[in-house]
């Protein structure tokens, strides 16, 4: 999911003395608080607002820019400031320095993490011995919406430099394309759009996904995208040897049933067709994760995301990030694919062998 495309990455060697460890134990649970404040800023538009001003504000003017009440705002810059993310004046205005607003960017990650959140006591639940096993994409709306927001960014040259298959195929060859587990429908809309000679249809298993694709495509107006319900693992049967292209974006450690679905889109590519997958760059063994920061980020969304989905039905895969960019490899060649240069990136580009 989104995580593939989070551009952070930062290294923390393992503790083992007790002092370092209950220094960075009790500042990682409090910069989880700040995190949330922080999310609250983005959502508001309260960043965007103060790095949108030229000289320091009270808070009733940030307040009014943003059609907010006053005294919350002073409560959000009260945290800001005491955090050191916000500066004050010695007369009580409020400004971030010219150099550091760019750095606010890191808001926008912040903001999914409520959405992330709210799947809390349900996970718990999936814990137990005698809890459910896990829970589909049907009630991740607030993530989907998330990560498709984020997929509105994904111009002609992101899809360029991050899935197209350059070098084994040529943009104009490109008749038929699918994007597998497309959910709302953004970055099939921009596949539509980076290559308008060819049909692109985005197809996924989740009613609620398809519905809102289906409205996206209303509101830009793109002719050669459609959107399908899948509405068990099997595409359609007149689809067989379809495909030039297909595009999994953040699906394949989601999938319950990988097996069919990966022995589905063999059907449907062509003989020469190529797949391009996205799947968060977690390495499979937790040993060489050790230290990761980005990684431990990656599970948080796996624990409360991709693993209830890979085994809210049977045969429950219970794959999730922490299957890995190695395994997904091994998995896929054990399907008879051929991969296509580099086999442990987030992307990975396989077809027939
Ligand atoms: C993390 S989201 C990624 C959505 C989209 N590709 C993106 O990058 O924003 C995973 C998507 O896979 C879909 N999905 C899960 N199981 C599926 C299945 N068996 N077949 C097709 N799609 C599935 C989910 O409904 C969800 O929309």
């Amino acid at each position: 999911m989104l995580a593939s495309r989070i551009k952070v990455s930062s290294y923390r060697p393992p503790i083992h003395e007790p002092e370092e460890y209950a220094d960075r134990f009790s500042s990682t649970v409090t910069n989880g608080f700040i995190a949330l404040e922080i999310a609250i800023g983005y959502e508001l538009g309260l960043f965007c607002s103060l790095n949108e001003f030229t000289s320091p504000v009270t808070s009733t003017e940030l307040a009014v820019s943003c059609k907010l009440k006053e005294r919350y705002v002073r409560e959000w810059l009260g945290c800001m400031s005491a955090a050191g993310f916000v500066s004050i004046t010695p007369d009580d205005t409020y400004f971030i320095p010219e150099a550091c607003k760019p750095h606010t960017e890191s808001s926008k990650l912040a903001s999914v993490l409520p959405h992330v959140a709210a799947n809390t006591s349900s996970v718990l639940e999936c814990f137990k011995e005698d809890g459910p096993k896990g829970y589909d994409f049907s009630n991740q709306l607030g993530n989907l919406m998330w990560l498709d927001h984020d997929n509105k960014s994904c111009d002609s040259k992101w899809i360029d430099e991050n899935l197209f298959p350059a070098g084994h195929k040529e943009t104009d060859t490109i008749r038929n394309v699918m994007d597998f587990g497309c959910g709302l429908g953004s970055l099939t809309i921009k596949l539509a759009e980076h290559l308008p000679n060819a049909k692109v249809y985005g197809v996924d298993i989740d009613r609620n996904a398809i519905e809102k694709a289906k409205e996206n495509k209303v509101k830009e107006n793109t002719p050669n995208v459609e959107f399908m319900l899948l509405e068990n693992d099997h595409l359609d049967e007149s689809w067989t040897k379809k495909f030039d292209w297909i595009t999994m974006v953040d699906v394949l450690h989601d999938l319950p049933n990988p097996n069919l679905s990966i022995s589905e889109i063999k059907r449907v590519m062509k003989d020469d067709g190529i797949v391009s997958v996205i799947d968060p760059c977690v390495h499979s063994d937790h040993k060489m994760n050790q230290g990761n920061q980005t990684a431990a980020m990656l599970y948080v969304f796996s624990t409360c995301i991709c693993l209830p989905c890979s085994m809210s039905r049977e045969p429950a895969a219970a794959n999730g990030i922490g299957w890995g960019v190695q395994n997904r490899a091994e998995f896929l060649k054990s399907k008879g694919l051929k991969i296509l240069g580099d086999e442990h990136n987030a992307l990975l580009q396989f077809q027939k062998a």
